[in-house]
């Protein structure tokens, strides 16, 4: 992802019911987020919300993934709610359908009379990829997505585990990701050992808005129980990624060139609730169920929701002297600073 440019002048309209400082909102919504699993739209529209935005997904007659705001012009019914006929949404109300342009085609009570061009719904671009559905509310750029070569990589294999609903600020959930001292302490269930506290020194990189982090530790990332014989003196490398402001990749580097890559997309349904969706791809246990890893995730999921919706401020606090930092909060702490150089938080007030 290269550097965009938030133009926070922009004139978009801000949602009836935004949660987000006026600021806030008009920088993230230049920034393109997955809305939902590709596999998920098939037949029928899916509801979906970004950034206070309800919105509708579907699929035109070829298959193309189509993102819209979930509002109908005429008395302002969810489209969500209606259904597809030959590549057209129809909406439950009235039955007026629109095509994949947003364009109405049909008004079921005058069938020949000319459709008013007001008749047209809202329209957001979308993307698919890494076997999710991308959009951008302020529209008309190039998509602006994270790199994940393992996606692409025939020699790893996908694994894209359902979405994952946290009561807490996709900013929060992002640094809880970069975290690296949590591990003894959160997931002490899944990988964490509790008598594997410290954490050595490590460096964070910066290219342009990227962050790099490579952290070495012992900390193993088998799963309990599991009881795998790792090499003698092996160190467990994960580098991290960071795609502001709320995409983050983690390659773990497993024993014999293992690799595991995650993809963590935070995606800010409102300041105070996020969606994450986090495609995986591996180049070993090629032939071992998904299940497994799915099952795995979701625990190590479920261990950091806790934290992360209990959390005060709600809100990822910019100011650098709101909270304490130690010496293994680096990524952290460039974090923080990258959001603010985007002009996040410049009217922070809870
Ligand atoms: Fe959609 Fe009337 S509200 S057709």
């Amino acid at each position: 992802m290269s550097v965009m440019e938030p133009d926070v002048n922009a004139v978009l309209p801000l949602p009836r019911e935004c949660t987000f400082t006026e600021n806030d909102w008009r920088v993230l919504a230049r920034y393109w987020y997955p809305v939902a699993i590709a596999d998920e739209v098939k037949d029928a529209p899916v509801a979906a919300k970004l950034l206070d935005v309800s919105l509708v997904v579907y699929r035109s007659s070829a298959g193309k993934a189509v993102v819209a705001r979930d509002l109908c012009f005429h008395r302002g019914a969810p489209l969500s709610k209606g259904w597809m006929e030959n590549g057209e949404i129809v909406c439950p109300y009235h039955g007026f359908k629109y095509n994949c342009e947003g364009a109405c085609t049909s008004v079921p009570a005058h069938p020949n009379s000319k459709i008013s061009p007001r008749l047209k719904l809202a329209m957001y671009p979308a993307v698919e990829r890494y076997g999710l559905i991308w959009t951008c509310l302020a529209g008309g750029e190039e998509p602006r997505l994270p790199d994940f070569p393992g996606w692409e990589d025939p020699d790893f294999i996908r694994i894209l585990p359902p979405s994952f609903d946290i009561a807490g600020s996709a900013g929060r959930q992002m640094e809880g990701f970069l975290d690296v001292s949590h591990f003894a302490y959160v997931h002490t269930e899944s990988f964490g050992d509790p008598n594997n506290t410290e954490v050595p020194q490590y460096k964070v990189r910066r290219e342009g808005t990227e962050l790099f982090a490579d952290y070495v530790s012992t900390v193993s990332n088998y799963g309990k129980g599991q009881n795998i014989p790792v090499p003698e003196g092996f160190l467990w490398l994960r580098a991290f990624r960071v795609f502001p402001p709320f995409a983050a990749s983690l390659t773990v580097h497993f024993p014999h060139e293992g690799k595991l890559m995650i993809l963590n997309c935070a995606s800010p349904v409102s300041a105070r609730y996020t969606r994450l969706f986090c495609p995986i791809a591996r180049n070993f246990d090629k032939d071992a169920p998904v299940e497994d890893a799915i099952r795995f995730n979701l625990q190590v999921f479920s261990e950091d929701r806790a934290m992360v919706e209990a959390q005060k401020p709600e809100d990822l606090p910019l100011d650098l002297l709101e909270e304490v930092h130690i010496p293994a909060d680096r990524t952290s702490i460039a974090y923080r600073q990258l959001l603010s150089e985007l002009g996040l938080g410049r009217n922070y007030t809870s």
